[in-house]
Protein backbone atom coordinates (compact mmCIF):
# COMPACT_ATOMS: atom_id res chain seq x y z
CA UNK A 1 0.00 0.00 0.00
CA UNK A 2 1.59 3.26 -1.14
CA UNK A 3 1.85 5.94 2.15
CA UNK A 4 -1.28 7.88 2.74
CA UNK A 5 0.53 11.79 2.59
CA UNK A 6 -0.31 14.02 5.41
CA UNK A 7 -1.11 17.69 5.46
CA UNK A 8 2.44 19.38 6.10
CA UNK A 9 3.02 20.03 9.45
CA UNK A 10 1.60 23.73 11.28
CA UNK A 11 -1.25 23.66 8.71
CA UNK A 12 -4.66 22.91 9.18
CA UNK A 13 -7.57 20.99 7.50
CA UNK A 14 -11.12 23.11 8.60
CA UNK A 15 -13.45 20.68 8.29
CA UNK A 16 -17.45 20.28 7.84
CA UNK A 17 -18.57 21.27 11.43
CA UNK A 18 -15.72 23.85 11.61
CA UNK A 19 -16.51 25.61 8.56
CA UNK A 20 -19.84 26.47 9.73
CA UNK A 21 -18.30 28.67 12.37
CA UNK A 22 -15.64 30.17 9.92
CA UNK A 23 -18.49 31.21 7.81
CA UNK A 24 -20.83 32.55 10.98
CA UNK A 25 -18.01 34.40 12.28
CA UNK A 26 -17.33 35.71 8.64
CA UNK A 27 -20.49 37.00 8.80
CA UNK A 28 -20.26 38.94 11.25
CA UNK A 29 -17.22 40.40 10.45
CA UNK A 30 -18.71 41.55 7.03
CA UNK A 31 -21.66 43.27 8.82
CA UNK A 32 -19.34 44.75 11.19
CA UNK A 33 -17.06 46.32 8.09
CA UNK A 34 -19.92 47.38 6.01
CA UNK A 35 -21.84 49.05 9.03
CA UNK A 36 -18.58 51.25 9.45
CA UNK A 37 -18.30 51.68 5.31
CA UNK A 38 -14.81 49.54 5.34
CA UNK A 39 -14.71 47.91 1.76
CA UNK A 40 -12.90 44.91 1.55
CA UNK A 41 -9.62 44.23 -1.04
CA UNK A 42 -8.24 41.48 -2.06
CA UNK A 43 -4.40 40.78 -2.29
CA UNK A 44 -2.44 38.03 -4.12
CA UNK A 45 -1.05 35.37 -1.90
CA UNK A 46 2.79 36.30 -2.70
CA UNK A 47 4.26 39.06 -3.60
CA UNK A 48 8.01 40.16 -4.06
CA UNK A 49 10.08 39.42 -0.91
CA UNK A 50 11.44 42.63 -1.38
CA UNK A 51 8.00 44.45 -0.11
CA UNK A 52 8.58 42.46 3.30
CA UNK A 53 11.85 43.01 3.77
CA UNK A 54 11.36 47.06 3.43
CA UNK A 55 7.53 47.34 4.53
CA UNK A 56 8.20 45.21 8.07
CA UNK A 57 11.88 45.54 8.39
CA UNK A 58 15.15 43.21 7.74
CA UNK A 59 15.40 42.48 11.36
CA UNK A 60 12.33 41.07 12.58
CA UNK A 61 11.72 37.65 13.11
CA UNK A 62 8.97 38.02 10.46
CA UNK A 63 11.65 38.42 7.76
CA UNK A 64 14.87 37.11 8.80
CA UNK A 65 13.74 33.85 9.65
CA UNK A 66 10.22 33.02 9.64
CA UNK A 67 9.36 33.74 5.85
CA UNK A 68 8.65 31.08 3.10
CA UNK A 69 10.36 32.95 0.09
CA UNK A 70 11.50 31.03 -3.28
CA UNK A 71 12.98 31.90 -6.50
CA UNK A 72 10.43 31.42 -9.30
CA UNK A 73 11.54 29.97 -12.97
CA UNK A 74 12.13 33.68 -13.67
CA UNK A 75 15.12 34.25 -10.61
CA UNK A 76 12.70 36.87 -9.08
CA UNK A 77 12.60 35.67 -5.54
CA UNK A 78 8.74 35.36 -4.55
CA UNK A 79 7.43 35.38 -0.55
CA UNK A 80 3.99 34.20 0.18
CA UNK A 81 2.60 36.72 2.01
CA UNK A 82 3.54 36.60 6.19
CA UNK A 83 1.21 39.43 6.65
CA UNK A 84 -1.67 41.61 5.23
CA UNK A 85 -0.01 45.55 5.71
CA UNK A 86 2.34 45.71 3.10
CA UNK A 87 0.89 44.45 0.76
CA UNK A 88 -2.63 46.44 1.18
CA UNK A 89 -0.05 49.28 0.96
CA UNK A 90 1.44 47.97 -2.29
CA UNK A 91 -1.28 48.21 -3.46
CA UNK A 92 -2.64 51.16 -2.66
CA UNK A 93 0.11 53.17 -3.94
CA UNK A 94 0.04 50.91 -7.07
CA UNK A 95 -3.66 51.53 -7.78
CA UNK A 96 -3.95 55.12 -6.98
CA UNK A 97 -6.21 54.67 -4.56
CA UNK A 98 -5.89 57.97 -2.48
CA UNK A 99 -7.23 59.65 -5.65
CA UNK A 100 -10.29 57.81 -4.95
CA UNK A 101 -11.15 59.31 -1.48
CA UNK A 102 -9.07 61.34 0.72
CA UNK A 103 -9.99 58.20 3.43
CA UNK A 104 -9.34 54.54 2.15
CA UNK A 105 -10.81 52.15 5.06
CA UNK A 106 -10.30 48.52 3.39
CA UNK A 107 -10.64 45.18 5.41
CA UNK A 108 -9.52 41.48 4.61
CA UNK A 109 -9.65 38.26 5.63
CA UNK A 110 -7.14 35.71 4.25
CA UNK A 111 -4.39 32.63 4.88
CA UNK A 112 -0.74 33.71 5.68
CA UNK A 113 2.44 31.96 5.76
CA UNK A 114 4.85 32.55 8.92
CA UNK A 115 7.44 29.57 9.61
CA UNK A 116 7.22 29.48 13.34
CA UNK A 117 7.13 26.72 15.70
CA UNK A 118 3.83 25.08 15.56
CA UNK A 119 1.91 25.16 19.28
CA UNK A 120 -1.33 25.65 20.13
CA UNK A 121 -2.68 29.16 18.59
CA UNK A 122 -0.23 29.50 15.81
CA UNK A 123 0.49 27.68 12.65
CA UNK A 124 2.64 27.83 9.65
CA UNK A 125 -0.72 29.08 7.42
CA UNK A 126 -2.83 30.77 9.48
CA UNK A 127 -5.94 33.70 8.87
CA UNK A 128 -6.07 36.86 9.58
CA UNK A 129 -9.21 39.27 9.10
CA UNK A 130 -8.11 42.94 9.61
CA UNK A 131 -8.60 46.49 8.63
CA UNK A 132 -6.30 49.55 7.52
CA UNK A 133 -7.56 53.15 7.66
CA UNK A 134 -5.08 54.97 5.09
CA UNK A 135 -5.22 58.96 5.33
CA UNK A 136 -5.85 60.08 8.35
CA UNK A 137 -3.47 61.31 11.01
CA UNK A 138 -6.14 62.51 13.72
CA UNK A 139 -6.78 60.60 16.88
CA UNK A 140 -10.22 59.97 15.95
CA UNK A 141 -9.19 57.78 13.20
CA UNK A 142 -7.15 55.48 15.73
CA UNK A 143 -10.34 54.95 17.89
CA UNK A 144 -12.66 54.70 14.68
CA UNK A 145 -10.43 51.74 13.63
CA UNK A 146 -9.80 50.51 17.18
CA UNK A 147 -13.21 50.47 17.72
CA UNK A 148 -14.02 48.40 14.78
CA UNK A 149 -12.29 45.50 16.01
CA UNK A 150 -14.22 46.01 19.71
CA UNK A 151 -17.73 46.12 17.74
CA UNK A 152 -16.77 42.64 16.73
CA UNK A 153 -15.81 41.27 20.00
CA UNK A 154 -19.09 42.67 21.42
CA UNK A 155 -21.14 41.77 18.04
CA UNK A 156 -19.53 37.83 19.37
CA UNK A 157 -20.47 38.64 23.13
CA UNK A 158 -16.88 38.19 23.93
CA UNK A 159 -15.64 41.83 24.83
CA UNK A 160 -15.42 40.65 28.41
CA UNK A 161 -12.72 38.09 27.91
CA UNK A 162 -10.24 40.03 26.28
CA UNK A 163 -8.21 42.93 27.12
CA UNK A 164 -7.03 46.25 25.54
CA UNK A 165 -3.44 46.92 25.75
CA UNK A 166 -2.24 50.38 24.50
CA UNK A 167 1.20 52.04 23.92
CA UNK A 168 2.49 55.07 21.60
CA UNK A 169 6.17 54.59 20.48
CA UNK A 170 5.75 58.55 19.39
CA UNK A 171 6.87 59.73 16.20
CA UNK A 172 10.55 59.28 14.63
CA UNK A 173 11.64 62.34 16.84
CA UNK A 174 10.61 61.11 20.09
CA UNK A 175 11.69 57.56 19.00
CA UNK A 176 15.40 58.81 18.48
CA UNK A 177 15.54 60.66 22.45
CA UNK A 178 14.11 57.42 23.41
CA UNK A 179 16.19 54.94 22.06
CA UNK A 180 19.44 57.13 22.49
CA UNK A 181 18.19 57.23 26.55
CA UNK A 182 17.33 53.66 26.52
CA UNK A 183 21.29 52.55 25.13
CA UNK A 184 23.00 54.54 27.79
CA UNK A 185 20.49 52.59 30.55
CA UNK A 186 21.17 49.41 28.65
CA UNK A 187 25.14 49.71 28.55
CA UNK A 188 26.94 48.71 31.08
CA UNK A 189 25.26 44.64 30.78
CA UNK A 190 25.68 44.84 27.62
CA UNK A 191 27.51 41.89 27.89
CA UNK A 192 25.11 39.98 29.79
CA UNK A 193 22.11 40.68 26.94
CA UNK A 194 21.11 37.58 24.58
CA UNK A 195 22.72 37.57 21.26
CA UNK A 196 19.80 38.79 19.54
CA UNK A 197 19.23 41.79 21.77
CA UNK A 198 23.14 42.59 21.56
CA UNK A 199 22.38 43.06 18.07
CA UNK A 200 19.31 44.67 18.46
CA UNK A 201 20.84 47.33 20.79
CA UNK A 202 22.84 48.68 17.40
CA UNK A 203 20.03 47.64 15.33
CA UNK A 204 16.85 48.28 16.84
CA UNK A 205 17.09 48.49 20.72
CA UNK A 206 13.24 49.23 21.44
CA UNK A 207 12.53 45.76 20.03
CA UNK A 208 14.63 44.87 23.30
CA UNK A 209 11.70 45.34 25.39
CA UNK A 210 9.81 42.73 23.50
CA UNK A 211 12.38 39.89 23.84
CA UNK A 212 10.93 36.54 25.76
CA UNK A 213 14.46 36.00 27.04
CA UNK A 214 14.15 35.94 31.48
CA UNK A 215 17.66 37.98 31.63
CA UNK A 216 16.89 40.47 28.75
CA UNK A 217 13.27 40.96 30.78
CA UNK A 218 14.80 40.88 33.99
CA UNK A 219 17.43 43.48 32.94
CA UNK A 220 14.86 45.79 31.12
CA UNK A 221 12.32 45.43 34.47
CA UNK A 222 13.42 49.04 35.12
CA UNK A 223 14.31 51.03 32.13
CA UNK A 224 13.15 54.26 31.44
CA UNK A 225 9.41 54.49 29.38
CA UNK A 226 9.28 55.48 26.01
CA UNK A 227 5.84 57.28 27.24
CA UNK A 228 8.23 59.70 29.02
CA UNK A 229 9.99 60.38 26.37
CA UNK A 230 7.53 61.56 23.91
CA UNK A 231 7.55 64.80 22.13
CA UNK A 232 4.18 67.52 22.84
CA UNK A 233 2.54 66.30 19.36
CA UNK A 234 3.00 62.77 19.93
CA UNK A 235 1.89 62.81 23.75
CA UNK A 236 -1.19 64.65 22.58
CA UNK A 237 -2.01 62.42 20.75
CA UNK A 238 -2.25 59.89 22.36
CA UNK A 239 -3.76 61.75 25.18
CA UNK A 240 -6.65 62.06 22.82
CA UNK A 241 -7.08 58.51 21.97
CA UNK A 242 -7.18 57.48 25.28
CA UNK A 243 -9.73 60.22 25.98
CA UNK A 244 -12.29 59.14 22.87
CA UNK A 245 -11.39 55.46 23.76
CA UNK A 246 -13.03 56.46 27.06
CA UNK A 247 -15.93 58.20 26.24
CA UNK A 248 -16.92 54.98 23.97
CA UNK A 249 -16.17 53.14 27.24
CA UNK A 250 -13.94 50.96 25.29
CA UNK A 251 -11.69 50.32 28.12
CA UNK A 252 -7.96 49.52 28.13
CA UNK A 253 -4.72 49.07 29.98
CA UNK A 254 -1.96 51.45 29.07
CA UNK A 255 1.18 48.91 28.38
CA UNK A 256 4.12 51.17 28.02
CA UNK A 257 6.20 47.79 27.24
CA UNK A 258 4.23 47.05 24.34
CA UNK A 259 6.58 47.77 20.91
CA UNK A 260 5.07 45.14 18.23
CA UNK A 261 7.49 43.31 15.94
CA UNK A 262 7.25 44.61 13.24
CA UNK A 263 8.97 48.23 12.65
CA UNK A 264 6.73 50.29 10.73
CA UNK A 265 4.50 51.77 13.72
CA UNK A 266 4.87 54.67 14.82
CA UNK A 267 2.21 56.48 17.65
CA UNK A 268 -0.38 54.28 18.86
CA UNK A 269 0.35 50.84 19.35
CA UNK A 270 -2.03 47.88 20.38
CA UNK A 271 -2.74 44.65 21.28
CA UNK A 272 -5.91 42.68 22.07
CA UNK A 273 -5.34 39.73 24.38
CA UNK A 274 -6.98 36.80 26.15
CA UNK A 275 -5.86 35.20 29.08
CA UNK A 276 -7.78 31.82 27.86
CA UNK A 277 -5.67 31.18 25.15
CA UNK A 278 -2.30 30.35 27.14
CA UNK A 279 0.84 31.07 25.78
CA UNK A 280 0.63 32.91 22.43
CA UNK A 281 -2.36 35.40 24.12
CA UNK A 282 -2.46 38.40 21.28
CA UNK A 283 -5.70 37.45 19.20
CA UNK A 284 -5.05 40.89 17.54
CA UNK A 285 -2.32 43.72 17.02
CA UNK A 286 -1.93 46.99 14.97
CA UNK A 287 -0.81 50.35 15.30
CA UNK A 288 -0.62 53.29 13.08
CA UNK A 289 2.01 53.45 10.55
CA UNK A 290 2.71 57.28 9.21
CA UNK A 291 5.65 56.35 7.87
CA UNK A 292 5.09 52.89 5.75
CA UNK A 293 3.49 54.52 2.59
CA UNK A 294 6.49 56.80 1.97
CA UNK A 295 8.98 54.08 2.96
CA UNK A 296 7.52 51.79 -0.12
CA UNK A 297 7.11 54.53 -2.80
CA UNK A 298 4.10 56.51 -1.60
CA UNK A 299 3.24 59.78 -0.77
CA UNK A 300 3.35 60.77 3.25
CA UNK A 301 0.39 59.41 3.71
CA UNK A 302 -0.50 58.19 7.65
CA UNK A 303 -2.14 55.41 8.46
CA UNK A 304 -3.58 52.81 11.27
CA UNK A 305 -4.53 49.20 11.16
CA UNK A 306 -4.83 45.73 13.14
CA UNK A 307 -5.20 42.02 12.17
CA UNK A 308 -6.86 39.30 14.59
CA UNK A 309 -5.81 35.51 13.99
CA UNK A 310 -8.81 34.33 12.83
CA UNK A 311 -7.93 30.73 14.69
CA UNK A 312 -6.79 32.15 17.92
CA UNK A 313 -10.30 34.44 17.97
CA UNK A 314 -11.86 31.10 17.50
CA UNK A 315 -10.34 29.44 20.26
CA UNK A 316 -11.17 32.07 22.49
CA UNK A 317 -14.91 31.77 21.52
CA UNK A 318 -14.35 27.99 22.05
CA UNK A 319 -12.60 28.24 25.70
CA UNK A 320 -15.71 30.32 26.37
CA UNK A 321 -18.07 27.95 24.56
CA UNK A 322 -19.18 30.82 22.51
CA UNK A 323 -18.74 28.75 19.23
CA UNK A 324 -21.84 26.87 19.16
CA UNK A 325 -23.75 29.48 19.37
CA UNK A 326 -22.49 30.51 15.76
CA UNK A 327 -23.06 27.68 14.31
CA UNK A 328 -26.85 25.29 14.20
CA UNK A 329 -30.28 25.08 12.08
CA UNK A 330 -33.04 26.88 12.91
CA UNK A 331 -35.08 23.87 12.19
CA UNK A 332 -34.98 19.84 12.44
CA UNK A 333 -37.90 18.39 10.59
CA UNK A 334 -38.57 15.07 12.55
CA UNK A 335 -40.42 12.41 10.80
CA UNK A 336 -41.75 9.73 12.78
CA UNK A 337 -43.25 7.29 10.04
CA UNK A 338 -42.55 7.29 5.76
CA UNK A 339 -45.56 8.44 4.89
CA UNK A 340 -45.34 11.59 6.18
CA UNK A 341 -42.45 12.12 3.69
CA UNK A 342 -44.04 13.77 0.75
CA UNK A 343 -45.50 16.33 2.86
CA UNK A 344 -41.77 17.06 4.48
CA UNK A 345 -40.60 17.21 1.00
CA UNK A 346 -42.76 20.30 0.35
CA UNK A 347 -42.75 22.03 3.67
CA UNK A 348 -38.65 21.90 3.96
CA UNK A 349 -38.29 23.65 0.65
CA UNK A 350 -41.19 26.45 1.88
CA UNK A 351 -38.74 26.59 4.94
CA UNK A 352 -35.70 26.82 3.14
CA UNK A 353 -37.53 29.85 0.84
CA UNK A 354 -38.37 31.33 3.60
CA UNK A 355 -34.98 31.79 4.92
CA UNK A 356 -35.06 29.05 7.44
CA UNK A 357 -31.73 26.68 7.76
CA UNK A 358 -33.63 23.36 8.00
CA UNK A 359 -32.56 19.71 7.54
CA UNK A 360 -34.35 16.57 8.01
CA UNK A 361 -33.70 12.97 7.72
CA UNK A 362 -32.81 11.28 4.45
CA UNK A 363 -31.84 7.62 6.29
CA UNK A 364 -35.49 6.81 7.72
CA UNK A 365 -34.23 6.07 11.02
CA UNK A 366 -35.86 6.45 14.41
CA UNK A 367 -38.02 9.22 15.95
CA UNK A 368 -35.59 8.65 18.67
CA UNK A 369 -32.04 8.93 16.32
CA UNK A 370 -33.87 12.00 14.58
CA UNK A 371 -33.97 13.81 17.83
CA UNK A 372 -30.26 12.61 18.60
CA UNK A 373 -29.02 13.78 14.93
CA UNK A 374 -31.18 17.57 15.79
CA UNK A 375 -29.63 18.00 18.71
CA UNK A 376 -26.07 16.99 16.89
CA UNK A 377 -26.72 19.75 14.38
CA UNK A 378 -27.77 22.53 17.23
CA UNK A 379 -30.58 23.02 16.38
CA UNK A 380 -33.17 25.87 17.48
CA UNK A 381 -36.27 24.30 16.87
CA UNK A 382 -37.50 20.57 15.68
CA UNK A 383 -40.64 20.31 14.23
CA UNK A 384 -42.77 16.72 14.38
CA UNK A 385 -44.45 15.84 11.96
CA UNK A 386 -47.39 13.01 13.09
CA UNK A 387 -49.79 11.41 11.35
CA UNK A 388 -52.30 12.40 13.57
CA UNK A 389 -50.59 16.52 13.02
CA UNK A 390 -50.52 15.81 9.04
CA UNK A 391 -54.13 14.97 8.51
CA UNK A 392 -55.58 17.97 10.66
CA UNK A 393 -52.70 20.32 9.23
CA UNK A 394 -50.64 20.90 12.10
CA UNK A 395 -47.51 20.05 13.34
CA UNK A 396 -45.51 19.63 17.16
CA UNK A 397 -43.02 22.76 17.63
CA UNK A 398 -40.05 22.22 20.19
CA UNK A 399 -37.98 24.40 21.55
CA UNK A 400 -34.70 23.03 21.77
CA UNK A 401 -33.44 26.09 24.17
CA UNK A 402 -36.73 25.62 26.21
CA UNK A 403 -37.71 22.36 25.90
CA UNK A 404 -41.57 23.53 25.29
CA UNK A 405 -43.44 21.42 23.15
CA UNK A 406 -47.00 22.57 21.56
CA UNK A 407 -48.89 21.50 18.70
CA UNK A 408 -50.06 24.07 16.40
CA UNK A 409 -51.38 24.85 12.55
CA UNK A 410 -48.10 24.60 10.12
CA UNK A 411 -48.41 28.45 9.84
CA UNK A 412 -48.25 29.41 13.38
CA UNK A 413 -45.12 26.98 13.53
CA UNK A 414 -43.05 28.93 10.59
CA UNK A 415 -43.76 32.37 12.16
CA UNK A 416 -42.88 31.66 15.50
CA UNK A 417 -39.41 30.00 13.53
CA UNK A 418 -39.00 33.40 11.76
CA UNK A 419 -39.48 35.27 14.97
CA UNK A 420 -42.43 36.56 13.76
CA UNK A 421 -44.84 35.19 16.45
P1 LIG B 1 0.92 40.58 14.03
O1 LIG B 1 0.96 40.97 15.47
O2 LIG B 1 2.15 39.97 13.46
O3 LIG B 1 0.51 41.88 13.24
O4 LIG B 1 -0.27 39.58 13.79
C1 LIG B 1 -1.60 39.91 14.16
C2 LIG B 1 -2.29 38.70 14.75
O5 LIG B 1 -2.20 37.57 13.89
C3 LIG B 1 -1.71 38.21 16.07
O6 LIG B 1 -2.17 38.97 17.15
C4 LIG B 1 -2.26 36.78 16.11
O7 LIG B 1 -3.61 36.78 16.56
C5 LIG B 1 -2.23 36.37 14.65
N1 LIG B 1 -1.04 35.56 14.35
C6 LIG B 1 0.22 35.99 14.12
N2 LIG B 1 1.06 34.95 13.86
C7 LIG B 1 0.31 33.84 13.93
C8 LIG B 1 0.57 32.43 13.76
N3 LIG B 1 1.79 31.98 13.43
N4 LIG B 1 -0.46 31.56 13.92
C9 LIG B 1 -1.69 32.01 14.22
N5 LIG B 1 -2.01 33.31 14.39
C10 LIG B 1 -1.02 34.21 14.25
C11 LIG B 1 0.42 41.97 11.87
O8 LIG B 1 0.41 41.03 11.13
C12 LIG B 1 0.17 43.38 11.38
N6 LIG B 1 0.11 43.35 9.91
C13 LIG B 1 -1.11 43.93 11.99
C14 LIG B 1 -1.41 45.32 11.51
C15 LIG B 1 -2.34 45.67 10.60
N7 LIG B 1 -0.79 46.42 11.90
C16 LIG B 1 -1.31 47.46 11.25
N8 LIG B 1 -2.25 46.99 10.44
Amino acid sequence: MPDKIQRIKGTNDILPGETEKWQALERVIQTVMMRSAYSEIRTPIFEKTELFARGVGEDTDIVSKEMYSFEDKGGTSITLRPELTAPVVRSYIQNNLQQIAPTTKVWYHGPLFRQERPQKGRYRQFYQFGAETIGSPFPETDVETIGLYWEILTELGISDAVVLKINSVGDEASRETYRQVLREFLRPNLGEMSETSQRRFETNPLRILDSKDPGDKAMTDHAPKLVDYLNESSERHYKSVLELLSSLEIPYEQDDRLVRGLDYYTHTAFEFTSDVLGAQDAVCGGGRYDGLIEELGGGKVPAIGWASGTERLLLVMEALEKSQSLTGLDCYLAIPGDEQRPTATTLIREWRRAGLSCDTDLQRRSLKAQMREANRQNARFVVILGESERKNGSVQLKSMETGAQSEMSIAAALKMMLGQA
